[in-house]
């Protein structure tokens, strides 16, 4: 008569360890999957990770794929809604990805001021240039100049730097 609930009680004990060994490798493949699938160095909160993965698809077919820092909120929700760009024509992006990409977008760049007018390219924006508080920057800065300081800019790593900069004071 006893050892019937004392069996069922290990049974649970059994799955409830079973479940947590395969959330525990569930998500250890997330990670691993964050770091070595998108060349990515910066940490991305779970939540944003389809996002930026949906950036760097829908937006590194033609150039290297900028960090969402050098630009304002504003730029980015503008290049998403605009198929014109840059004097070529885009294939409309739709939603949901579309809405995934800006998400992420916004959470790694910051407003512009009341007033500010909205850049339309890297080479007029602030935040672009107060993340280069060190570098005289190459006039005008454009997508194909950032590989010549960021040797992994391809792999979307602007954290390393060519050894010119790397060393410097
Ligand atoms: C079909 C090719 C193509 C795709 C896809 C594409 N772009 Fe571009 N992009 C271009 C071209 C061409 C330019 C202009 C390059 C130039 O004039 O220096 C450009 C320029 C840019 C610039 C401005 C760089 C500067 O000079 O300041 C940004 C930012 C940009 N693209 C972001 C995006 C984003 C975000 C997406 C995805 C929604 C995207 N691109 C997808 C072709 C593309
Ligand atoms: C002339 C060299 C040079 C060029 C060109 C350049 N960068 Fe940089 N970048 C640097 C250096 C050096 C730093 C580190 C900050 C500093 O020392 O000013 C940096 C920092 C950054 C950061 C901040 C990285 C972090 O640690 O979070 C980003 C993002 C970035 N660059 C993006 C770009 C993009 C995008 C382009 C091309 C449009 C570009 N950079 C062009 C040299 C350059």
């Amino acid at each position: 008569m006893r050892s019937i609930p004392l069996v069922r009680r290990s049974t649970t004990f059994l799955m409830a360890i079973v479940v947590l060994c395969c959330t525990a490798i569930g998500w250890s493949a997330a990670r691993a999957m964050d770091t070595t699938g998108l060349g990515t160095v910066d940490p991305v909160p779970q939540n944003q990770q389809l996002g930026q993965s949906l950036y760097l698809q829908t937006c590194g077919g033609c150039h290297i794929v900028p960090s969402p820092a050098v630009l304002p909120d504003e730029t980015w929700r503008q290049l998403l809604q605009d198929t014109q760009h840059y004097g070529v024509q885009l294939a409309p992006i739709v939603d949901p990805p579309r809405l995934l990409i800006w998400n992420y977008l916004r959470a790694f760049s910051r407003p512009i001021a009341e007033g500010e007018s909205v850049p339309y390219r890297i080479n007029n924006s602030r935040y672009f240039k107060a993340l280069h508080p060190r570098v005289p920057l190459p006039q005008p800065a454009t997508l194909g100049s950032c590989i010549s300081c960021h040797p992994g800019a391809g792999a979307y790593d602007f954290r390393s730097l060519s050894a010119e900069w790397q060393n410097a004071p």
